[in-house]
């Protein structure tokens, strides 16, 4: 996939090389022989401001049998020295846009012009890496002539005159795309053809490819476990609970270990208390949680890092049938506190009980769960920021700057003890399982809370960020991908 190579030349050939242009520097090496090679014309073209240096213009231009290589593409960076690695992110979302609108193959990209004091070309080819796969992920449709691509990229050339090693520098970024890249198939697959059946054959797919340890708990289990909480929202479907757990031992002693745990709801109608027709289309993204898990355990497969990962993923349906949960129910948990059912639709919270209590049965010593949880979430932050909830402000911290490496953004969302409050206003049970709408995404994260016990937790609650109406720089419309390179690098981290 990826190639290093110290200077481009008349004979190289790709079917594009990619020039940056700074609004103030110099041309790199890279564009200095593309410009020899042209006699000047690169530069000629630049003074006449044909070739616009503001930041992610593109220009393309041919070298009429000049070089071998038949294109270049130039990309304005602005100000290089202000460049930062989210600015890299998005101009490396360009190229490979670009570049797959062009069914480009063979790309070359002239590296060194992207560099500042802050950014080492390693680490721009890190972010090539991650922002060339991001980028040109595809929603696969099902139409009878499929938009399956023919081509795609292929070959990638860094051209730069350092030393850092930028093969392996881009493979590992790509790691991190691949594997959020898997979470956006997953939640972007209907809900009929990713069953939490499906989910479970995923997994083992998953166990297989890296050798991971694959439990799947099926409802006998589950009864067996006192699992009352998740077997109580799949009691309304036809489709079979399952409890899917993935290990990846990192260290010959099993020790400091991190529990990922993931909504897993394949689709959710609402139970009992259904939710409305308009929009309910979207609810088969209701497992973008166990999506988010999932794809961060692909890129810890391929980066294998010296930790230790328990991933659960409660999957069921929340569907109505004649066994369907109702209203004004109460079920146990496995840990023995008692849930009233106030609202069906409150179900995430429910299966997320039982399998945050699961996972610390397994021996974590710290936890994070991802659920598209809340609609209250995107209210309080939009489609931007995930929301979280912790009962542990070191792990918190861990997890932010986890996020703010890969460029996805959390927000800490309080839990003061009223809020914890609210949740004890069930008269017949511990527990109601829906407080009513006022700090709804906290109430619901704190739901979870009461199963970590003392185990440093964090949530997150995707209901926002997991799907996106319109296409941005790293992806199309649909699935985000949120959280699956957050999740990952807070396990490559954990050392
Ligand atoms: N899956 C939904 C939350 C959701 C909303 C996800 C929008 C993605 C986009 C969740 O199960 C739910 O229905 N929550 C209810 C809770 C309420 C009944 C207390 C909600 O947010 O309305
Ligand atoms: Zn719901
Ligand atoms: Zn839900």
């Amino acid at each position: 996939m990826y190639t290093q190579a110290g200077q481009f030349s008349k004979e190289t050939t790709h079917d594009v090389l990619v020039v940056g242009l700074s609004k103030n520097g110099h041309l790199d090496s890279g564009a200095a022989t593309v410009n020899t090679l042209i006699n000047g014309q690169l530069d000629e073209l630049k003074k006449q401001g044909l070739l616009s240096t503001d930041k992610g213009e593109l220009r393309s231009f041919f070298t009429f049998g000049q070089a071998n290589t038949p294109t270049i593409l130039t990309l304005g960076l602005g100000s290089k020295d202000e460049l930062t690695t989210e600015d890299i992110r998005e101009l490396a979302g360009k190229i490979g846009k670009k570049a797959k609108a062009d069914r480009v193959t063979n790309l070359a990209i002239s590296l060194d012009a992207f560099t500042n004091d802050s950014l080492s070309s390693q680490e721009i080819a890190f972010l090539f890496g991650e922002g060339l796969a991001l980028s040109t992920y595809e929603v696969v449709d099902y139409k009878e002539k499929s938009n399956k691509p023919d081509k795609q990229l292929e070959s990638i050339t860094f051209y730069s005159e350092s030393a850092d090693q930028l093969v392996e520098a881009a493979t590992e970024g790509r790691a991190y795309a691949t594997g959020a890249n898997y979470t956006r198939t997953l939640v972007n697959t209907p809900a009929n053809l990713l069953t939490p059946t499906d989910l479970a054959g995923e997994a083992e797919k998953l166990a297989d490819k890296y050798g991971f340890k694959l439990e799947v708990l099926e409802e006998e289990d589950m009864k067996r476990l006192g699992m009352g909480a998740l077997l109580a929202v799949t009691a309304g479907s036809d489709q079979p609970a399952k409890l899917i757990v993935l290990t990846y031992q990192g260290t010959d002693k099993w020790e400091n270990a991190i529990g990922l745990v993931g909504k897993g709801i394949t689709f959710d109608a609402g139970g009992i208390s259904l939710k409305p027709a308009a929009g309910m289309h979207e609810m088969k993204m209701d497992m973008g949680g166990a999506g988010a898990v999932l794809g961060a355990m692909e890129s810890i497969g391929q980066l294998k890092p010296d930790v230790n990962v328990v991933a659960v993923i409660p999957s069921a349906e929340n569907m109505i049938n004649g066994s369907a949960l109702k209203p004004g129910d109460v079920v146990r948990a496995m840990t023995g506190k008692t849930i009233e059912i106030r609202n069906t639709d409150a179900e995430g919270r429910l299966i997320l009980a039982d399998a945050v209590a699961y996972a610390r049965q397994l021996g974590v010593d710290y936890l994070v769960d991802v659920a598209t949880l809340t609609g209250a979430v995107v209210v309080a932050l939009g489609d931007y920021t995930t929301g979280a909830i912790t009962n542990n402000d070191a792990w918190m911290k861990k997890v932010t700057e986890a996020s703010e490496v890969v460029g996805e953004w959390i927000w800490q969302l309080p839990s003061h003890k009223p809020y914890k409050k609210m949740l004890a206003t069930s008269n017949v049970a511990d527990l109601n399982n829906a407080p009513g709408r006022a700090g709804g995404s906290i109430t619901a994260g704190l739901f979870i809370g009461e199963f970590v016990e003392d185990t440093p937790w964090v949530h997150l609650d995707i209901a926002g960020t997991a799907w996106q109406d319109k296409a941005t720089a790293n992806g199309p419309a649909g699935a985000t991908g949120a959280m699956a390179r957050t999740l990952t690098r807070l396990v490559v981290s954990h050392t």
